[in-house]
């Protein structure tokens, strides 16, 4: 094993990924961020300076489970102070399993701003994939909004509520498109500006290229496809997947794939690759454009056809087929336990809360204590968060998931959920109608610190007696990103046995802002003794600095 160390500079810096300028957070000058490259087994280092001169900041390594260093999972708030302008903070953990993850700012909304990247995991020498290809190729797909972090923070915590709305742009590895005739001075758009020319794929006829295709939206579920060819999914966030083929992938935000693609196409022409919203009645955004570019066709020549339109925005069923197609590899089967010693129900609601728009489990909405929860457990320092442990449980039974909520008993709460270690936790998601009248989201969650087992999903209220029946028990796929459906149930399976605290939240930027998360504490007498370097905030100011 080796140890793969980067020195990253963080700044804003005017860019113009969809041809309109606007202040993108860069590192060393790049937004997406330089990839990490490694080997299964390998240890990585980043040194990273926080050059934004008068804001904070924080990196999670998405995906990454954080074996024995809980403390630089990255999550401000929950595993570490934030780094304070003009601080160097290093990051140092193993990467233990290959696959396909991600990295982004976990500090406020900053990943909107453009701080991300992907982290490539090779297979450790001598050991092969169930799979072969020529070519290995990373995309991030993204969605771009011209307002800054601030704006949207002030929007999200304003009364009256003043929503985000849909992004101006999506984003294929960094590069989008806005039409500039709709700006109107003092604002710059460039459209023949370098940065915003689409991202070229290059491909050599007869070969087979491994994409491998991540999502890291703020707001927007996607679909992706590359028209005239067909995909074949074959890893799901680091997990091996029973391969099978589709034309268009649905993706959602934490999510990440490995598809391959042949080059067995006409080569004397270009390809559309293309991305547009899906679940959203979005009409406002224009899907994202790449070219698939035969060599040796100039990579810039437009395709002759007209880029292929996505599937509907409001047909959830080949959603779901998708969720539910994907299994474990056949050799590749970790079996689940097949019952559970604790199981935590979660409705997901929207709520108003003293007037303010709010997004609860159980009817309680997350907000962060200004001491990490990592340090006060650790450290034992009192006072920091509620110790009521937050609810495990919501009579569904008396709850209609397809009528706009009555928010009478809605709270705002920094509450956790404390787990036995090396115990079998299920987690039902069960999605319900939004604020809006006949409107239900898709909701991507993402835990932190472990991967687990996705049991099944399903359509309707879940019925604790006879749901449990249709779990896959045999070879569920483990991932850490997964979707609840509109009006449906999601049902997952995890291993308590992580020391430390870790988030588990919707992926959507301003929903976890507007309170969609938990934090799960296990085994934190286990957790060694934390880095000075993560300390100083809040009820932890006089730590920093001990040896
Ligand atoms: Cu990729 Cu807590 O997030
Ligand atoms: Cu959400």
């Amino acid at each position: 094993a080796r140890i793969r160390r980067y020195k990253w500079e963080v700044k804003y810096e005017y860019k113009s990924p969809d041809c309109f300028q606007k202040m993108v957070i860069t590192i060393n000058g790049q937004s997406p961020g330089p990839t990490i490259l490694a080997e299964e087994g390998d240890t990585v280092i980043v040194e990273l300076t926080n050059g934004l001169l008068t804001e904070n900041v924080a990196i999670h390594w998405h995906g990454i489970r954080q074996i024995g260093t809980p403390w630089f999972d990255g999550t401000e708030g929950v595993t570490q102070c934030p780094i304070l302008p003009g601080e160097t903070f290093t990051y140092e953990y193993k990467v233990d399993r290959p696959g396909t993850y991600l990295y982004h700012a976990h500090y406020g909304m900053q990943r909107e701003a453009g701080l991300y990247g992907s982290i490539r995991v090779s297979v450790a020498r001598g050991k092969t994939e169930p799979f072969s290809y020529d070519y290995d190729r990373s995309i991030i797909l993204s969605d771009w909004y011209h307002n800054t972090t601030y704006e949207q923070v002030l929007g999200l915590s304003s009364i009256p509520f003043d929503w985000i709305g849909e992004p101006q742009s999506l984003l294929i590895q960094g590069k989008g498109r806005y039409n500039c005739s709709l700006v109107s001075s003092p604002y710059v758009c460039n459209a023949t500006s370098p940065q915003c020319s689409p991202y070229v794929l290059t491909v050599v006829p007869g070969k087979t290229y491994r994409l491998r295709v991540s999502s890291l939206t703020s707001l927007s579920a996607l679909s992706f496809q590359i028209e005239g060819h067909n995909m074949t999914v074959v890893e799901a966030d680091g997990h091996f997947v029973e391969p099978f083929v589709i034309k268009n992938l649905f993706i959602y935000s934490g999510e990440t794939y490995s598809v391959l693609v042949k080059a067995d196409q006409d080569p004397s022409r270009n390809y559309w690759v293309t991305t547009s919203v899906v679940s959203r009645n979005n009409t406002v955004t224009p899907p994202g454009l790449a070219i698939f570019n035969y060599y040796p066709n100039h990579p810039k020549k437009s395709p002759p056809t007209v880029p292929p339109a996505g599937p509907l925005w409001d047909d959830v069923e080949p959603r779901i087929n998708q969720s539910r197609a994907i299994k474990a590899h056949h050799d590749y089967v970790f079996p689940p336990p097949l019952t559970s010693d604790r199981v935590i129900l979660m409705l997901n609601t929207q709520n108003e809360i003293n007037g303010y728009r709010k997004w609860s489990v159980n009817n309680v909405s997350f907000n962060l204590p200004h001491t990490p929860y990592l340090i006060a457990l650790k450290e034992n320092i009192s006072g920091v968060f509620d110790p009521t442990p937050a609810p495990d449980y919501f009579d569904l039974e008396n709850y209609d998931i397809y009528t706009k909520p009555n928010n009478s008993n809605a709270t705002s709460s920094n509450s956790i959920y404390r787990l036995k270690f090396n115990t079998i936790v299920d987690i039902i998601l069960q999605n319900a109608n939004t604020m809006v009248v006949k409107n239900s989201e898709t909701h991507p969650w993402h835990l932190h610190g472990h991967d687990f087992w996705v049991l099944g999903y399903g359509e309707g209220t879940f019925n604790m007696s006879s749901d449990p029946r249709t779990y896959n028990l045999i070879n569920p796929i483990m991932k850490n990103t997964a979707p609840v459906h509109p009006y449906g149930w999601t049902a997952l399976r995890f291993r308590s046995n992580n020391p430390g605290a870790w988030a588990f939240h919707c992926h959507i930027e301003s929903h976890f802002y507007m309170g969609m998360g938990v934090v799960f504490e296990e085994g934190v007498e286990r957790v060694g003794k934390l880095p000075s370097s993560i300390m100083g905030c809040g009820k932890s100011k006089g730590l920093r600095g001990r040896p």
